[in-house]
């Protein structure tokens, strides 16, 4: 056995905690896996006299996290604070120039900076790992940097947010709305008291990027994601959908395209029977699809302090080891700059509901905004009729611009019979 890999931690909350749970759980087997032993020198929170079920007994304390930096007796500087900016990013930068590797759950940190730190991480002769930052529990990044490092990657997508998806799954199962279903998620612990990260599909886009980054060799560019999130998402859509064989998920999708790299998270029709359909809950599920490999998936447990700490502590096993892969599947220097693929670009089918008003005349109007933009109807439900009251009608298009597709809601919304904004929900092609 090699000399011990000696961890400073900084953040002991949900993930940290149960990081240190870990090691002293499975500490043993990990030794023997790593070759050597795991042991943590210093910690570092906000609040010392915390009690976070975790015996911190012979660890350093640290009120400042900046200081597991500098402490000689760390080899390994492992962030678990959050944030995309301020403490959490000065300890990885302060770590790294003082060549200590990273480990990190921060997807938040490597959206908006993963290149950055990459680089700095080169320029010491260290790593950074993130296995935890996508799809906790889920190896993906694992799986993408070394499993599948022989394919061209031409598709990724992904259930990537476990709090939308239960609340999806829930909304479907019970037929309640959104704020109902969302209210009780915060009770039973699945959502944030804010859960705006989460709802508004920010927290997808953040592991999307990085997703996308491993994928297709690029530097993660956050801010090119296009993100609709969940809350316009209705009981009678949900119903809909199920009615003409899909189911509505948020999915995270990475795409080369001949105008760029398309990046979008939003609500998504996917096919019932299709494995990613059948990822409930609070499950996440990752599907990749390879040019040698086909479509390949993912799925476990996207959150929690148990699923994330497996990650995190995958990748201090592999840095015990020596292993010291480039952080983003391939050096820096070769990370190349695809040109974002805008939105109104995007090519694919759509269902949209109308709310009108039951006369005559209604759907040969709506067509005919349809026929002006070129967008051409695949299938079409008009429910029961109650001469001039609100009414819904239900159609999807066959794969068209979404320019196009927008182009026609806009002139349809116009119509005096149309009653509320459209609503449009995107199918994916699976
Ligand atoms: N929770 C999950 O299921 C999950 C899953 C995947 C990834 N992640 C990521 O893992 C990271 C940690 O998440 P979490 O859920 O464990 O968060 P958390 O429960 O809020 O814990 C954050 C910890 O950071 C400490 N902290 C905050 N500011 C600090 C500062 N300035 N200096 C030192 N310590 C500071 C807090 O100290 P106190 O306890 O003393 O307040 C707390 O222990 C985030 O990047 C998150 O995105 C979380």
């Amino acid at each position: 056995m090699g000399a011990p890999l000696r961890l400073g931690i900084a953040g002991l909350g949900t993930v940290g905690a149960a990081v240190l749970r870990l090691l002293a759980q499975n500490g043993d087997l990990l030794a023997e896996r790593a070759g050597r032993a795991i042991t943590v020198s210093a910690v570092s929170a906000r609040h010392r006299g915390r009690d976070r079920g975790v015996d911190l007994q012979g660890f350093r304390w640290y009120d400042d996290p900046m200081a597991l930096a500098a402490d000689p007796e760390v080899d390994l500087v492992v962030e678990l604070i959050g944030g995309a900016d301020g403490p959490a990013l000065a300890l990885c930068q302060a770590a790294l120039e003082a060549g200590k590797p990273v480990v990190t759950a921060n997807k938040a940190l490597l959206a908006h900076h993963g290149a950055a730190l990459a680089r700095l991480a080169e320029a010491h002769g260290v790593t950074i790992g993130f296995e935890a930052a996508v799809a906790g529990g889920i190896p993906i990044v694992k799986i993408l940097r070394e499993g599948l490092a022989g394919n061209r990657i031409s598709r990724i997508y992904g259930i990537l947010n476990g709090t939308c998806n239960h609340v999806l799954t829930t909304m479907r199962e019970s037929g309640r709305d959104f704020d109902d279903v969302l209210a009780e998620a915060q009770r039973l612990g699945y959502a944030e008291a804010d859960p705006s990260f989460d709802v508004d599909g920010i927290d997808a886009a953040h592991k999307l990027a990085l997703l996308a980054a491993l994928a297709f060799g690029c530097p993660p560019d956050f801010d090119s994601v296009y993100i609709e999130g969940i809350r316009h998402v209705s009981p009678l859509d949900i119903a809909f959908a199920t009615e003409m064989g899909y189911r509505i998920k948020l999915l995270g999708v990475g795409r080369r395209t001949e105008h760029g790299l398309e990046q979008r998270v939003h609500p998504s029709m996917v096919r019932i029977g299709t494995p990613i359909s059948q990822v409930e809950g609070v499950f996440n599920a990752v599907v990749a699809e390879g040019d040698q490999v086909g479509a390949t998936l993912f799925a476990g447990r996207g959150a929690g302090g148990g699923p994330t700490a497996s990650a995190v502590v995958a990748d201090i096993a592999d840095i015990a080891r020596g292993a010291s892969l480039p952080a983003l599947g391939v050096p820096s220097s070769a990370l190349q700059d695809l040109p974002p693929a805008p939105m109104e670009r995007h090519y694919g089918a759509y269902y949209f509901r109308l709310m009108v008003v039951d006369q005559p005349g209604v759907l040969a109007d709506v067509a005919a905004c349809l026929r002006e933009h070129e967008v051409s109807i695949e299938s079409l439900i008009q429910r029961a009729r109650n001469p001039l009251e609100p009414v819904p009608i239900v159609l999807t298009t066959h794969e068209t611009f979404e320019a196009q597709m927008t182009g026609a809601l806009a002139r349809i919304a116009a119509l005096p019979t149309v009653l509320e904004p459209p609503r449009m929900i995107r199918i994916e092609t699976l």
